[in-house]
């Protein structure tokens, strides 16, 4: 399979932070953000990525991750984005060549995660495949209602005001070739975006979506608060003496 990050948009609630650079190259304790997608997806075996980028930021990507060996990508391409709040399903759209008519993992630039999904890659045919994570503020999230029996997705709300499950659908989404023609279905949502949610309702309504709950450890940071949270658990993760010894000095501990 081939992975595509989109790691576009203008990060408008990180302003002013995302004035100065894309959103998906601010620090998440060492690395610039951008760095734990393509972990993921080389840890999963995918060595031939797009990133698709946009916005006012777009030439900073180069300096950071040149043509990708030192990350272990065989093959490393950049689209651009021209409408840079057009949406994560508009950004899709640009991988079609790419893709080349195979399934693609399309992961969201601001999505850090330390699950491996290398099974479902490997096993992947066709259809759709969604990655849900249990969370306590659904409503920022893409959410799925589930049939009675607890297990099919009959669909997927985009941040609604009441939840009908405490699932996210996270930004980790695994498409075959039809998604490009999904995308061209789509209509312009309430915040002027096109939707991966609507794409992802189409494979619900052709009977394609398959769903899978990732284990490990998953944020979006794209917030002040999440991106600090990402901050503090890659910082533990990597460094765990390090962030006692910090929290302690800060007298958090
Ligand atoms: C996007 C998707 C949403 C998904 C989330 C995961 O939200 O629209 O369905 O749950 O990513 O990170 P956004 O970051 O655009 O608010």
């Amino acid at each position: 399979m081939k992975g595509v990050i989109l790691a576009g948009g203008l990060g408008t609630r990180l302003y002013p932070l995302t004035f100065a650079t894309n959103k998906h190259l601010l620090p998440v304790y060492d690395k610039p953000m951008i760095y734990y997608p393509i972990q993921t997806l080389v840890k999963a075996g995918i060595k031939e990525i797009l990133v698709v980028v946009s916005g006012p930021h777009s030439g900073h990507y180069i300096h950071v991750l040149k043509n990708g060996k030192e990350f272990g990508i065989n093959h490393l391409e950049f689209a651009y984005q021209e409408k840079p709040d057009g949406g994560i399903a508009d950004a899709l759209l640009l991988a079609e060549d790419f893709s080349d008519g195979k399934p693609i993992v399309a992961i969201l630039g601001d999505n850090t995660t330390d699950a491996d999904i290398s099974k479902e890659a490997k096993d992947f045919k066709n259809g759709a495949l969604v990655f849900l994570k249990k969370v306590v503020d659904a409503k920022r999230f893409g959410v799925p209602r589930f049939d009675r029996d607890k297990q099919t997705i009959i669909e997927i709300l985009e941040k609604p005001k009441e939840p009908p499950s405490d699932y996210a659908v996270t930004g980790l989404y695994m498409y075959d070739k039809n998604v490009f023609d999904y995308v061209r279905r789509c209509k312009s949502s309430w915040r002027g975006e096109l939707e991966i949610t609507e794409v992802n309702n189409f494979y619900i309504k052709a009977k394609k979506l398959r769903w899978a709950e990732l284990k490990g450890y998953w944020l979006d940071a794209g917030t002040f608060d999440t991106l600090l949270l990402g901050n503090l658990y890659w910082a533990k993760k990597n460094n765990p003496g390090r962030l006692k010894m910090l929290m302690k000095e800060l007298g958090l501990l």
